[in-house]
This record gives structure tokens, C-alpha cells and sequence, in this order.
């Protein structure tokens, strides 16, 4: 038997998403995923949106003392833009969510839950799409380093941590090039420009918080999910498809997000093909200013990257839309059966390491790292009355267990979120795979511990893992 002490302070949490837990309920404005789903509702599984959720807007006290039953001393959510504010031009705030969040910040606190805020999950209000085409629009960085502004002033005097985006290379991947979320483009120049204006917001959102910040201790990241990307074989077309991948999937949000500068091998591709973004010296500036003070870090899977055949050699025309790695390859690794993502907790030892050597070593942390299981239910155990997902709790153990190898190599790395708290929506997937410590029952919204939620409790309480 081994026992792996992690350090004093650890951060033992688990993270979640306001439209993806809240429900619609009061909401002055619709998301890009409430619009989809009133328009599309046969995309999503079982026919199920956002509208109720997991009814965190009106059961948030019971769902956070359940998250402390758990043993988390910190959770991450997000303020959705389009419940803060009114007005999304001028920023006039909504008067009920500006209590809702401040009764939900206080309850966190007051259970003893750090609570860390996120600016963006993937939440852009759909009416700022439809009028600017939302994140292409310098104008729609403008409205959202405003609607930044109001959450640092409403409330930084008691959340110390914030991040500006929640993987943001998804939001581009999503929306621009492999269509699963809405607005459904496949359009190379415009994912590439996304891109920028997203980086462009979150230093703009970062400049504020330095301006805005009422709290000594405050600090200020953003969200990536790095995957890393294996070739498939040695040969010379897969390992360069790897490279490819990592440079635009990684490095673009790292390299600027950390160093304030877009790495220059994928500058200079883009501007072969024609399709660098639209850029000013100003915005390159303030850009190289406003550095992250941390990270998180979101992993699930890691990608194993076969050279496609691509007919032209123009990244934007041919590589990018699509795709510039053949899906990762299945033979010869280990599977979650229900999930079709591969399992290898090693890939976040090599992290800890690139993010060390590569990166200043910075501090970060795991803020997602999790399992979806689909028909959980399966698992339900009459005897002891709960689910019992040893799964889960063996995934955790292998991915603690490198995310401690990286620590005691000096990794800086300060905590472990599971995604997630409470069995929550998942946009197209709605609530297909569940992710939880805690199951819901989508039908009486009932909500209950699993086996997972005890393992967690130990682990944070003792802040080690018995292997
Ligand atoms: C990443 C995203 O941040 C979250 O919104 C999503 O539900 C989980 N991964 C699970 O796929």
C-alpha cells in the first residue's frame, strides 16, 4: 500500500458552469445553447436543454451544503453574462442576479467553499452572434470586457479567484470548424480570427481586473484544456500532423495566454495561406502586457495523431476544417467503454512537465479532470443505497497519482478539480454522460451522494490518497 501526501493548501474541488447547472429561470437573455436548443431541440439527447438544468438558481443552498458533504474546499462555477446583464450595450445590471450571485458567493463562503468564478463557458449572448457574429467582433470583446468589469466590481471584495475563458480553443473548434456547437460554421479564416479576439478579451478582461480588483489576494487566469497530441507512428507525416496539432490545439493559448506572445512557427504558417488574423500593434501590446497570473488546466484524453490526406497544403482551406489529425486511434490503448475517450493518466505527468520546462513553470492546477459514464444508473447499489462508481474512483487515483509525480519533480501545481459536483447538462449531450461525486434525477430533480463523493471527502480531508 502507498499513501501520496499532496501539499498543505491543496485546492480539492470539483468544477461546474452556470448554463450548464443554473436553468433559464429569470434569465433577460438567451446563450447561444438556449437559442440552439429552441430552434434544434431534436439535437439534443432525449430532446433535453438547458431550461431546467440541475436547478442550481433555485436549489443552490442544499446543492452546496451536498458539495460540502463531498469535502470540497473550493469549487469553480461561471457568472453568465447573459443573467448579469440588462442591457447588453450599455452593461445596466439585472437587480435579481446581482443578488443571486451575491447570496451564492456568500453561501460558499460561508461553508467554507473557496469560490473561483469564470467569466465565459462557451455562453456568448446569442443576440450579440446574430448582430455582431459574436466572438469574430472586436465589438463583442468590447460588451464582454464591460460585462467583466461589472462581475470584478460586484464582487471581487469576496471571490479572490477568477479566469477569464473556459477552453476557449473549444469555442473555436465548436462553433468554426467541426460544428458542434452553434453557430455550426466550418469557415478556417474566421476560426482563426476567433482565436485572436478571444486572447484579445481575455488580456482586455485581465487589464480590468487589474484596475477593478478589490481584493489583495486576487488573481486572474483563464481555462485551457490542453490535450496533448501523440503521433500515432513514427513516421515522419504523423509526427508532424502531432506537432501541427499541439502548435494550433496548445500552443496558441498557452504561448500567449503565458508569455504574452502567439508562437511564432504558427504565425508564420498563417500568414503563408492568407489568413492571419486582423491585428493592431495596440492589441499586440496589451496582449504581451496582461500575462496570467496561474492557469487551469483541463485534461480528459489525449489525442493520437495520424496524418490525413489533405489536398491542398493551405492550413485554413484544407488542414483546419478538416481536421489535421485523423480521430485518435483506438487499437492498442485503453478505453472509458461508455465514453470512447482513451484513458491515459500518464498524459498529465507530461503536462506538469511541459508546463514546468516550457513554461516558467507557472503555477496551475487540474480544474477539470473527470469520467462520463453513460446509463449510470447500471451502478446503483440497493444495499447500500447509492451508486457505487469504483470507476470513477480509480480514474481519480491514476490521475492523482501522476499529477504527485509531477509535484515531487517540482511541478507547481496547487490543486484537482473533478468536473464535476452534481451529475450537470452537458450541451448537445444534455445528460447523456454523467460526470458527478453527486447523481440527480433529472425527473424529480432528487439529489444524492455516490460512492465517489465518500473517496472524495478522504481524500480532501486528508489531503492524501491511498493507492
Ligand atoms: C469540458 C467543459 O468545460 C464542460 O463544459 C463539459 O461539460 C465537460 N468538459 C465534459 O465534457
Amino acid at each position: 500500500m502507498t499513501i501520496l501526501k499532496f501539499p498543505e493548501n491543496f485546492w480539492w474541488g470539483a468544477a461546474t458552469s452556470g448554463p450548464q447547472t443554473e436553468g433559464r429561470f429569470y434569465k433577460p437573455h438567451a446563450n447561444i445553447f438556449d437559442y440552439d436548443f429552441e430552434k434544434n431541440p431534436q439535437n439534443y439527447w432525449h430532446g433535453i436543454g438547458p431550461d431546467t438544468a440541475s436547478n442550481f438558481y433555485n436549489d443552490y443552498k442544499n446543492d452546496i451544503a451536498l458539495m460540502k458533504s463531498a469535502g470540497l474546499n473550493s469549487v469553480r462555477t461561471s457568472i453568465q453574462w447573459t443573467r448579469l446583464i440588462d442591457d447588453l450595450e450599455t452593461g445596466t445590471l439585472n437587480p435579481d442576479a446581482v443578488r443571486f450571485y451575491n447570496d451564492v458567493i456568500d453561501e460558499f463562503i460561508q461553508q467554507g467553499i473557496r469560490p473561483i468564478m469564470n467569466l465565459h463557458h462557451f455562453d456568448v449572448p446569442v443576440e450579440l452572434l446574430h448582430k455582431y457574429g459574436g466572438w469574430e467582433s472586436k465589438r463583442v470583446v468590447e460588451l464582454y470586457v464591460q460585462f467583466a468589469e461589472k462581475c470584478f466590481e460586484l464582487f471581487s471584495d469576496r471571490v479572490t479567484d477568477w479566469f477569464t475563458h473556459n477552453e476557449p480553443m473549444v469555442v473555436v473548434e465548436g462553433g468554426y470548424l467541426y460544428q458542434f456547437h452553434y453557430p455550426d460554421l466550418v469557415d478556417g479564416k474566421k476560426a482563426v480570427q476567433v482565436a485572436y479576439n478571444l486572447q484579445l478579451a481575455s488580456a482586455k478582461a485581465i487589464a480590468a481586473f487589474r484596475k477593478h480588483n478589490k481584493n489583495p489576494n486576487g488573481k486572474i487566469g483563464v481555462i485551457l484544456n490542453l490535450t496533448p497530441n501523440y503521433p500515432a507512428s513514427d513516421s515522419k507525416e504523423d509526427k508532424a500532423a502531432a506537432h501541427f496539432a499541439d502548435l494550433w490545439q496548445n500552443s496558441l493559448f498557452m504561448e500567449a495566454s503565458v508569455k504574452g506572445e502567439f508562437p511564432l512557427e504558427l504565425v508564420e504558417i498563417l500568414t503563408k495561406d492568407g489568413v492571419i488574423w486582423d491585428s493592431t500593434p495596440e492589441e499586440l501590446n496589451l496582449i504581451r502586457q496582461n500575462t496570467i497570473d496561474y492557469l487551469g488546466v483541463n485534461f480528459y484524453h489525449p489525442n493520437r495523431a495520424i496524418a490525413p490526406k489533405y489536398s491542398s497544403d493551405s492550413l485554413a482551406v484544407d488542414w483546419l476544417p478538416n481536421k489535421y489529425f485523423e480521430e485518435y486511434e483506438k487499437r492498442g490503448v485503453r478505453m472509458n467503454v461508455d465514453k470512447g475517450w482513451e484513458i491515459y493518466p500518464r498524459a498529465i505527468y507530461d503536462i506538469a512537465k511541459n508546463i514546468q520546462e516550457n513554461y516558467g513553470n507557472i503555477p496551475w492546477f487540474v480544474s477539470e479532470n473527470g469520467m462520463g459514464v453513460s446509463r449510470e444508473e447500471r451502478y446503483f447499489d440497493s444495499e447500500t443505497n447509492r451508486i457505487n462508481d469504483d470507476y470513477r474512483i480509480q480514474f481519480i487515483k491514476e490521475h492523482l497519482y501522476y499529477v504527485h509525480k509531477g509535484i515531487a519533480e517540482g511541478s507547481n501545481c496547487f490543486g484537482y478539480h473533478l468536473w464535476t459536483p452534481i451529475d450537470c447538462f452537458s450541451w448537445r449531450n444534455s445528460y447523456r454522460n454523467r460526470y458527478g461525486l453527486i447523481s440527480v434525477d433529472i425527473h424529480t430533480q432528487v439529489k444524492s451522494l455516490k460512492k465517489s463523493a465518500y473517496f472524495f471527502k478522504e481524500l480532501a480531508v486528508t489531503s492524501s490518497v491511498e493507492l
